[in-house]
C-alpha cells in the first residue's frame, strides 16, 4: 500500500489506516491531483499547533496577543473569497428534475469532464492532508463519515473544531466501513520554485459540486467556509437532505435549542433561519431579568439532523463540533455567551486586526482609534466615517469549539439526540411578516416554511439585502428537488401522527422589522425570550392568542413585559397585517409556486387559496 503513486510521491499511509476503499481512492486522488506530499491527518493537539505555526511563517494566520486571546490567530482571505458561492454550487444528480429549479445543474459525466482537467496537478506544490471527520459523535448510529482530502492546512485546523476529526475515525471505519469522500483544493498550483501567497484560491474559477447519488463533493477554487470545510453545508445538508429522504429523516439548517423552566420542566427548539439572520444568537440566547429561573442551552447553532422515534417523537442531534459563526454585530449585550466563547482556542477570518494584538469588528463594541482592516490596511474610525470603509468584512467569521459554549447543553454530544417540541421559521424582513405567528396545523406550518422569504446577506456572495424566498432557509443547501423536499416534510405528519404522540407545534417569526426610520423596531437578541416563552406558553395551553389570516398571534398582554419599555404601538407595528403587503407577498407565494409547480404538492396550493379568501374577506 506505500508505493509510490508517482515519481517520488509516497502515500504514506499509517498502519492504522486499513479501509481499503479509502486508501484506493486517496491513491487515485493523488494520481489527479498531483500534490507535493500527502499528510494524514490525525486530529492531534500537536499537528494543529504544527499547521497553525506554519500557516504563521507563511503568512495566512496571524498569531494574536496571547494575554488578550490566548492560542487565537487570525486569518484574512482573498478579497474574491469571502463567503459562499451559491452561483457556481451544483447538484448533479442524474436527471435535471432531481436537482430542481432551485439548484444549479449539470449532468454528471459533463461536470466530471470539466472538472477533471481542472484537477489535474490542482495540488502541484503543495501537500494533500486526508481529513477524517465524522458528522454527529463518533460510533453513533446515527452519525455519518466523511474524509476530506484537502490542500489547505487552514481547512485542516478549522475541520478540528468544526467536526470530530482525527484518527479515532479510522477505528470506526475499520477496514470496510462507508465514509463520504470529499475532495476540495484552493486551485492554485505552484510551479517549481513559485512563492505562495498568504490566502491561495483561485480568483475566477470556482466550483462546489455534489454527486447526490454517488454521494461525492467535490470543491474547487475557494479555501472559505461553506465552500472548503466539506462537513458542513456540503455533507450535512447537501449529501444529507438526499439521504433523509430515502430514509425517512430531515437535514435541516437548524440551530437546536434546550429551554428549561424554573420548575425545571425542559423543552427543546429547532429553529431555521437564513445564513446571518441569527441562529447563533438565538442558540446561545440568555433570558432577560424578568425571567428569573429560566435558561437557555445551545445544543447545535446551524444544522440538525432530525428523526422520527418509535415513541412518535422527532429527535435531533447536531452534527457538528463547533461553530463557524458571523463575528459582526456580536458583542457582550448581544450575545455575551458567544463573546465568552471566544476568550481562547480560536481562528478568527476577516476581522480587523488591533495595534494590541487582539480582534475588532463593527458592532464588538468601542471601536479602537487604529486597526489593521481585513484587507491588511489602516482603518479608523475616521476613515469609516469619511469612505464607509469596514474593518472587518461583512461575513467576517470566528471558527470554536462547541465546548468553549458556557451555554453547552449536557445533551449536546448524545447519540441518542433530543425531542423537539416546537419549529421556528424566521426570515429577515424589514416589513410584512410579523413578530411571531403560530401554524393552527403541520400544513399550514409547513406552508409558512416553504413560503419564507428573507432579505439577503453578506453569507452569500452577490448582491445583498434584497428579498428571495428561502424555503425552510434550505434554498442554498437542499441537496434535490425543492417540491420534493416539501413533500417529505408533509409526509412526516403522517408518519408522526400513526404513532398517536402531539406533533411539534410550527412557528414562523421575524425579529427584523424597521421603522420609518429604518431602525429595528423589536430589541431582538436576549429579549426575543419574550417571543419564545409565548409559545411554550401556547405549548402548555395557558394562553390563546389572536386569531388572524395567517395564523395565531400573541395579544399584547400574553407577553411578559418585565423589564422592557416596549409600548402597545410599537408592538402593533411589529405586528400588524398591511393587507396591500401581505398582497404582494401572496403574489410571491405565487411566483415560487409557479417555479416549483412541475413537483408542488397540491396541498401547498390548496393552502395559498385559502390564505387568499381569508385576506380578501
Ligand atoms: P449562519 O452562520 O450564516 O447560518 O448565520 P446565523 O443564522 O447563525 O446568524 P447569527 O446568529 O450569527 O447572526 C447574524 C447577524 O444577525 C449578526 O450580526 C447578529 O448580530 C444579527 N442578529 C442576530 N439575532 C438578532 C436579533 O434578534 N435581532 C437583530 N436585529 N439582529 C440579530
Ligand atoms: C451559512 O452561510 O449559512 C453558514 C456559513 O453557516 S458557511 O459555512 O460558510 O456556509
Ligand atoms: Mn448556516
Amino acid at each position: 500500500m506505500n508505493a509510490p503513486v508517482m515519481q517520488g510521491l509516497e502515500l504514506n499511509v499509517p498502519d492504522y489506516v486499513k479501509n481499503a476503499r479509502l486508501i484506493a481512492w486517496v491513491a487515485d486522488m493523488a494520481a489527479l491531483c498531483k500534490p507535493a506530499r500527502i499528510e494524514w491527518s490525525d486530529g492531534s493537539e500537536a499537528e494543529y499547533n504544527r499547521l497553525c505555526d506554519l500557516m504563521v511563517q507563511a503568512g495566512t494566520l496571524k498569531k494574536l496577543n496571547p494575554a488578550k486571546r490566548p492560542n487565537s490567530y487570525l486569518a484574512w482571505s482573498d478579497p474574491s473569497d469571502v463567503a459562499r458561492v451559491e452561483d457556481r454550487t451544483f447538484i448533479c444528480s442524474e436527471k435535471q428534475e432531481d436537482a430542481g429549479p432551485t439548484n444549479n445543474w449539470m449532468a454528471p459525466a459533463e461536470m466530471r469532464a470539466t472538472l477533471n482537467p481542472l484537477f489535474d496537478g490542482c495540488m502541484r506544490g503543495r501537500t494533500m492532508y486526508v481529513i477524517p471527520f465524522s458528522m454527529g459523535p463518533l460510533g453513533s448510529h446515527i452519525a455519518h463519515i466523511g474524509v476530506e482530502l484537502s490542500d489547505s492546512p487552514y481547512v485542516v485546523v478549522n475541520m478540528k473544531h468544526m467536526t470530530r476529526m482525527g484518527r479515532a475515525v479510522y477505528d470506526v471505519l475499520g477496514v470496510d466501513g462507508e465514509f463520504v469522500p470529499c475532495v476540495h483544493t484552493v486551485g492554485a498550483p505552484l510551479a517549481d520554485g513559485q512563492a505562495d501567497v498568504a490566502w491561495p484560491c483561485n480568483p475566477t474559477t470556482k466550483y462546489i459540486v455534489h454527486y447526490p447519488e454517488t454521494r461525492e463533493i467535490w470543491s474547487y477554487g475557494s479555501g472559505y467556509g461553506g465552500n472548503a470545510l466539506l462537513g458542513k453545508k456540503c455533507l450535512a445538508l447537501r449529501i444529507a437532505s438526499t439521504m433523509g429522504r430515502d430514509q425517512g429523516w430531515l437535514a435541516e439548517h437548524m440551530l437546536i435549542l434546550g429551554v428549561t423552566s424554573p420548575e425545571g420542566k425542559k423543552y427543546h427548539v429547532a429553529a431555521a433561519f437564513p445564513s446571518a439572520c441569527g441562529k447563533t444568537n438565538f442558540a446561545m440566547l440568555i433570558p432577560p431579568a424578568a425571567f428569573k429561573g429560566w435558561s437557555v442551552t445551545t445544543i447545535g447553532d446551524d444544522i440538525a439532523w432530525i428523526k422520527p422515534h418509535a415513541d412518535g417523537k422527532l429527535y435531533a442531534i447536531n452534527p457538528e463540533a463547533g461553530y463557524f459563526g458571523v463575528a459582526p454585530g456580536t458583542n457582550t449585550l448581544t450575545n455575551p455567551n458567544c463573546m465568552n466563547s471566544l476568550d481562547k482556542d480560536v481562528i478568527f477570518t476577516n476581522v480587523a486586526l488591533t495595534d494590541d494584538g487582539d480582534v475588532w469588528w463593527e458592532g464588538m463594541g468601542d471601536a479602537p482609534a487604529h486597526a489593521i482592516d481585513w484587507q491588511g490596511k489602516d482603518w479608523t474610525p475616521a476613515l469609516a466615517k469619511e469612505t464607509g470603509a469596514k474593518a472587518a468584512h461583512p461575513n467576517a467569521r470566528f471558527t470554536v469549539s462547541a465546548i468553549n459554549n458556557p451555554a453547552l447543553d449536557t445533551a449536546w454530544d448524545d447519540p441518542a439526540g433530543v425531542p423537539i417540541d416546537a419549529f421556528i421559521f424566521g426570515g429577515r424582513r424589514s416589513n410584512t411578516v410579523p413578530l411571531a405567528t403560530e401554524a393552527r396545523t403541520w400544513m399550514e406550518g409547513v406552508y409558512m416554511a416553504a413560503t419564507m422569504g428573507s432579505e439577503t446577506t453578506a453569507a452569500a456572495f452577490g448582491a445583498q439585502g434584497v428579498v428571495r424566498r428561502d424555503p425552510f432557509a434550505m434554498l442554498p443547501f437542499c441537496g434535490y428537488h425543492m417540491s420534493d423536499y416539501f413533500q417529505h416534510w408533509l409526509d412526516m405528519e403522517h408518519k408522526l401522527e400513526a404513532t398517536g404522540h402531539t406533533l411539534p407545534k410550527i412557528f414562523c417569526v421575524n425579529w427584523f422589522r424597521k421603522g420609518e426610520d429604518g431602525k429595528f423596531v423589536w430589541p431582538g437578541y436576549g429579549e426575543n425570550m419574550r417571543v419564545l416563552k409565548w409559545m411554550i406558553d401556547r405549548l402548555e395551553g395557558k394562553v390563546q392568542g389572536e386569531d388572524h389570516a395567517f395564523g395565531i398571534s400573541p395579544a399584547y398582554d400574553e407577553i411578559n413585559w418585565e423589564g422592557l419599555d416596549f409600548s402597545r404601538a410599537q408592538f402593533e407595528s411589529v405586528t400588524d397585517m398591511n393587507p396591500e403587503h401581505w398582497k404582494a407577498e401572496l403574489g410571491m407565494h405565487a411566483e415560487l409556486f409557479e417555479k416549483l409547480a412541475h413537483h408542488l404538492p397540491q396541498a401547498l396550493n390548496g393552502t395559498l387559496s385559502q390564505l387568499e379568501q381569508r385576506f380578501a374577506a
